[in-house]
């Protein structure tokens, strides 16, 4: 059975063809990143509008590399929230029109439940239940996935995403948008001990917190090294290597807390499977301590290929089968939610 995915929550404009809910036939995204990235982040009005160009193109794109047209398709799958609204509507809308012009079922499919997922379109697979830890720009959270249709949170970000402090450590820096991969790739040859940022641990739950770290970098470039501050609010670093160990100390302090909050989670309830996803979930440091952390544990550790961890629709095609199967339609009235519970 071949579900039609759509993704235009954020910045990336998606469609892909899934087979089964997990075999990906044709998975398209077109980025936004260089329009963003003088911005330092994404100015919803602007994607909005870009989505709308996309549209109609990328899902041709994704007919096209599966070799199929919208006869062949047995649903669409649309993202209909948490995300930006005038970003949703495109997607949603878009779907809608399809089915009713085409009389196609249409499926109604939560973003984090994509991400949650994701891990399902590669082998092996995790068995449920296992701990998901969802980060991306937008999210930090674990839950355990129980069963298709059902996953308890267990904690959540109490203020920015990680991504979001990537993304708002990179504007500091002057390294664009989004800042996760510069960053990531700039702490390849820093010293992750170079400065001592603070890990908010918050030893009563499994929450998590990165305003404080954020600030953190910012008290940092502002008094102990002087950086001079650009007009665009960003700062110059002398000498340059100073970057690398900030990229490296900032990214030391991220990963500490996901991957000690992660093993409290495992140690709490028992789970024996940790799925990663999400944009931040392709970092090449966290990939490796999370592995690490698994093998001493002797816990499976599954993380999606870094296409997969970043927004696409393939996840989004995945999870739409399972619905389908549960005969759970939407009907023409399907509203996107900016803010949508699991
Ligand atoms: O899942 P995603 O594509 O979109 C949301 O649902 O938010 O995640 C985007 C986030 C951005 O904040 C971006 O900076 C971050 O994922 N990201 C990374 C890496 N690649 C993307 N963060 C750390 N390291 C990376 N390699
Ligand atoms: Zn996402």
């Amino acid at each position: 059975m071949l579900i039609l995915g759509i993704d235009t929550s954020c910045d990336d404009t998606s469609a892909a063809v899934v087979e089964d809910g997990k075999r990906i036939v044709s998975n398209i995204v077109s980025s936004q990143s260089d329009i963003h990235a003088k911005y330092g982040g994404i100015v919803p009005e602007l994607a909005s509008r870009r989505h709308l160009e996309m549209i109609m193109p990328v899902v041709d794109e994704a007919l096209l590399a599966a070799g199929i047209s919208l006869a062949d398709v047995s649903a669409i799958a649309v993202c209909h929230g948490p995300g930006l609204i005038g970003s949703l509507l495109v997607g949603c809308s878009f779907a809608k029109a399809v089915c009713y012009a085409r009389d196609i079922p249409l499926v109604a499919v939560n973003h984090l439940e994509g991400h949650i997922l994701s891990p399902f379109l590669e082998t092996p697979a995790p068995t449920f239940p296992y701990l998901s830890l969802v980060v991306s720009g937008g999210h930090t959270s674990l839950y355990i996935a129980e069963e298709y249709g059902k996953y308890a949170e267990i904690g959540r970000t109490r203020d920015d995403a990680a991504g979001e402090a990537y993304d708002k450590v990179s504007k500091l820096l002057g390294l664009g948008y989004p800042g996760g991969p510069v960053i990531d790739k700039l702490s390849e040859a820093g010293n992750p001990k170079a400065i001592d940022f603070p890990r908010a641990y918050l030893p009563e739950t499994l929450d998590f917190s990165f305003s404080g770290l954020k600030t953190a970098v910012l008290n940092f470039l502002r008094k102990e090294r002087g950086g001079q501050r650009t007009g665009s609010s960003s700062f110059i670093l002398h000498p340059s290597s100073l970057l690398n160990d900030i990229a490296a100390s900032f990214q030391a302090a991220v990963i500490d807390v996901l991957v000690r909050k992660t093993e409290w989670a495992i140690k709490k309830n028992r789970i024996r499977q940790i799925a990663l996803s999400g944009g931040v979930a392709a970092n090449s440091g966290l990939r490796k301590r999370m592995k690490e952390m698994g093998e001493d544990k002797g816990i499976g550790v599954f993380i999606p290929p870094v296409f997969l961890c970043t927004d696409n629709a393939a996840m989004i095609a995945s999870a739409g089968y399972h619905h389908f199967l549960k005969n759970e339609i939407a009907g023409p009235d399907l509203n996107p939610r900016a803010y949508l519970q699991l």
